[in-house]
């Protein structure tokens, strides 16, 4: 059977397109001739996010998005259903690590539930509407990749709550992976290990081990994480990467360390 030929132009929603992971993939989305709006908190992160992209590239959406907030991530697909009449991608990418470094007998219940919020039920909410979207569309269907992490396998000291919503969101995969076979909408996950973002800053200076040293550690250029979410976008709705691991090949991980 020949594969259905994509969408074009084709529609994404990146979440988090403000900085790091997020803003590399809506420009590697965008050079690719995809139009995307471009989700998160900080609208002149988003702006400038836009202003990034060649101007030869796709069409930019940018919208206000919390999306911890159930009223917020409506309106951002109601807004993309508006402008673009139809969503090909959600990259679910949008996440906190917290408050680092917190012992897990200290952490404070609100910075618990702020990174549940975030990583977990705003990724469940941006999913849950991307699926409605989706599902209904003519041609149906469409893909969605979670942003897990190397702390969907295996955690760091002192992240309870980072290490637990990445563990869930493994989860939150494989089950809309399957309730979408009916409506052609595939699922994945990206799991990525020391991208050079904001986030990983620390990693550079000296992170707490699991031998309770602290050590620098390798990083990797977020472009590559970008070809790989692009490669995974980009591929027929009939074939499905269900999970990849991109990491900063020397990092502790593999082998214990
Ligand atoms: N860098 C790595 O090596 C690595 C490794 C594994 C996993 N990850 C995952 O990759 C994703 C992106 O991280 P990053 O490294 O690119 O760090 P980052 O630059 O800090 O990006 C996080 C993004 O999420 C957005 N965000 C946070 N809370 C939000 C909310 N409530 N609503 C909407 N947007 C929100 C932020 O934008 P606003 O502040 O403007 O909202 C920001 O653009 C995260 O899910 C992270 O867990 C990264």
């Amino acid at each position: 059977m020949e594969p259905a030929a994509p969408q074009d132009p084709r529609i994404a929603v990146v979440t988090g397109a403000g900085s790091g992971i997020g803003r590399a993939v809506a420009l590697e989305l965008l050079a690719a001739g995809w139009s995307v709006a471009l989700a998160g908190r900080r609208v002149e992160a988003l702006e400038e996010t836009a202003s990034l992209a060649s101007a030869r590239g796709g069409a930019t959406l940018c919208v206000r998005t919390d999306v911890a907030r159930p009223d917020d991530v409506a309106a951002l697909f109601a807004a993309v259903r508006e402008r673009f009449g139809r969503l090909d991608l959600l990259f679910n990418n949008a996440g906190t690590f917290g408050p680092g470094g917190v012992p897990v007998e200290e952490l404070p219940y609100d910075a618990w539930r702020h990174v549940v919020d975030t990583n977990l039920n705003g990724a469940f909410l941006c999913a849950q509407a991307a699926f409605r979207q989706m599902k209904e569309q003519e041609p149906r269907g469409g893909r969605i990749i979670n942003n897990g992490s190397i702390s969907a396998h295996a955690p760091r000291p002192h992240s309870v709550a980072y290490t637990a919503t990445k563990h869930a969101l493994t989860g939150l995969t494989k089950s809309l992976s399957l309730d979408g076979r009916p409506y052609r909408i595939a699922v994945g996950q990206i799991d990525i290990g020391n991208a050079a973002t904001d986030m990983t800053a620390r990693m550079q200076s000296g992170i707490l081990q699991a031998n309770g040293e602290l050590a620098s550690e390798p990083v990797m250029d977020v472009a590559d994480v970008a070809r790989t979410v692009r490669h995974m976008a980009e591929l027929p709705l009939e074939a499905n990467v269900q999970f990849a691991t991109v990491l900063a090949t020397n990092m502790p991980y593999v082998g214990r360390g």
